[in-house]
């Protein structure tokens, strides 16, 4: 019996997505005799059964392509905004799922994408998740889709900006994107050299980063790079934040419940200065005039590299092959050269962060650099 299977991209855009939907159709297709449809911008579109046939045709010349064919979107079935209302509309997605007639619902995304992929299994539909995002935070995955491109993108921008701030004796901070996890910035800034590398799983103190700054300009180099992660933070604004953390996972009632996640909101639009605030705290304290570059969504956008495109190509063709075997209720997740399902349980609701004694980390520390602490 021919299988029919769903698509759709979740959550934001990473290079690679093209390649993973190609490899799924390519193979589910042609290899396997299945039929295959796309849903636009993620789980509005399969909310609103505006569906694309992914047939040869549309699936030709997408390798290379940037940024999803299909769109993608942050709404997620339990929580999505309809007509100025926040509405859990999983029924509606269930009954567009039997509408098809799908054997399965293939959703590529990152931790948002997971839980509520989760959800959907719990509804009994048949789920398969591939992992993407530019931060490299999903669990169980030894790596994710669109994180190698993003890594390129910002080790160039660290490269270039190097002449510059060696030219006018200045500090240049960069902010790298990755959300709640310091992998892109780590990761970049050993590849790009660094001085300086923030990341949210070590809390800076702004004392020591100016002390290793200042220690470069006694041995004659008057210009130093600061990487920063978008989601560190300085000791004390850390501590805050993992105290009103606290407070939210306590709350009991409605009340209090919200106040919580007021504050918290509070301190997250807060922190979205955070750079600009560090810089100017490092010019204070080493009288080096400095400058900001915030790389944001450039990271997201283009081409994907070589191994962004081996891996969608590896994660979408492995997808397929599950699907042929009934292996349902899984992620694909990229384990060494080749893939292993692992259950969406294992997944949705967890992150995974930079360990503190991951080699990067000790590397790092190892040339030099400082990591603010
Ligand atoms: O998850 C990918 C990412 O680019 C993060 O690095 C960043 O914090 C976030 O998305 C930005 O989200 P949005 O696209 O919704 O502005």
């Amino acid at each position: 019996m021919t299988k029919y299977i769903g698509v759709l991209t979740s959550g934001g855009d990473s290079p690679g997505l093209n390649a993973a939907i190609r490899g799924i159709g390519k193979a589910a297709s042609g290899f396997f005799g299945m039929q295959v449809i796309g849903f636009r911008d993620g789980f509005r579109g399969l909310m609103e059964n505006r569906a694309i046939p992914l047939d040869g045709a549309t699936l030709s010349g997408i390798l290379t392509i940037g940024g999803t064919i299909l769109g993608t979107s942050r709404d997620r079935p339990d929580r999505m905004p309809v007509g100025g209302k926040i509405l859990d509309i999983t029924d509606v997605v269930v009954e567009n799922y039997e509408k098809n007639h799908l054997d399965v619902l293939v959703c590529l995304g990152g931790g948002g994408t997971h839980k509520a992929a989760l959800k959907l299994k719990e509804k009994g539909l048949n789920i398969i998740t591939l992992p993407k995002t530019i931060d490299n935070d999903v669990a169980m995955t030894d790596v994710t889709l669109g994180f190698d491109t993003a890594l390129g993108i910002a080790t160039e921008a660290i490269d270039r900006l190097h002449s510059t701030a060696h030219s006018h004796h200045r500090i240049v901070v960069v902010e790298i994107m990755g959300h709640r996890a310091g992998w892109l910035a780590l990761g970049a800034g050993i590849a790009g050299g660094a001085d300086v590398i923030l990341i949210p799983e070590i809390p800076y103190d702004v004392e020591r980063i100016a002390g290793a700054i200042r220690q470069r300009a006694r041995s004659g180099k008057r210009f130093s790079i600061v990487a920063v992660a978008e989601g560190a933070a300085s000791q004390q604004d850390a501590a805050i934040h993992a105290n009103a953390l606290k407070k939210k996972e306590k709350a009991k009632g409605k009340a209090e419940k919200r106040k919580a996640r007021e504050a918290l909101a509070e301190l997250e639009l807060h922190h979205t200065g955070n750079t600009l605030r560090l810089a100017r705290q490092l010019e204070e304290l080493t009288h080096l005039e400095s400058r900001v570059t915030i790389l944001g969504y450039v990271q997201r956008g283009g081409a994907p590299s070589a191994v962004d495109r081996l891996l969608g190509t590896r994660l979408g063709t492995a997808c397929a092959e599950l699907i042929s075997e009934d292996t349902f209720g899984v992620m694909v997740a990229a384990r060494g050269e080749g893939t292993e399902p692992v259950s969406l349980e294992k997944v949705a609701g967890k992150r995974r962060v930079v360990p503190l004694d991951h080699p990067w980390v000790e590397s790092a520390r190892h040339v030099g650099t400082s990591l603010g602490d």
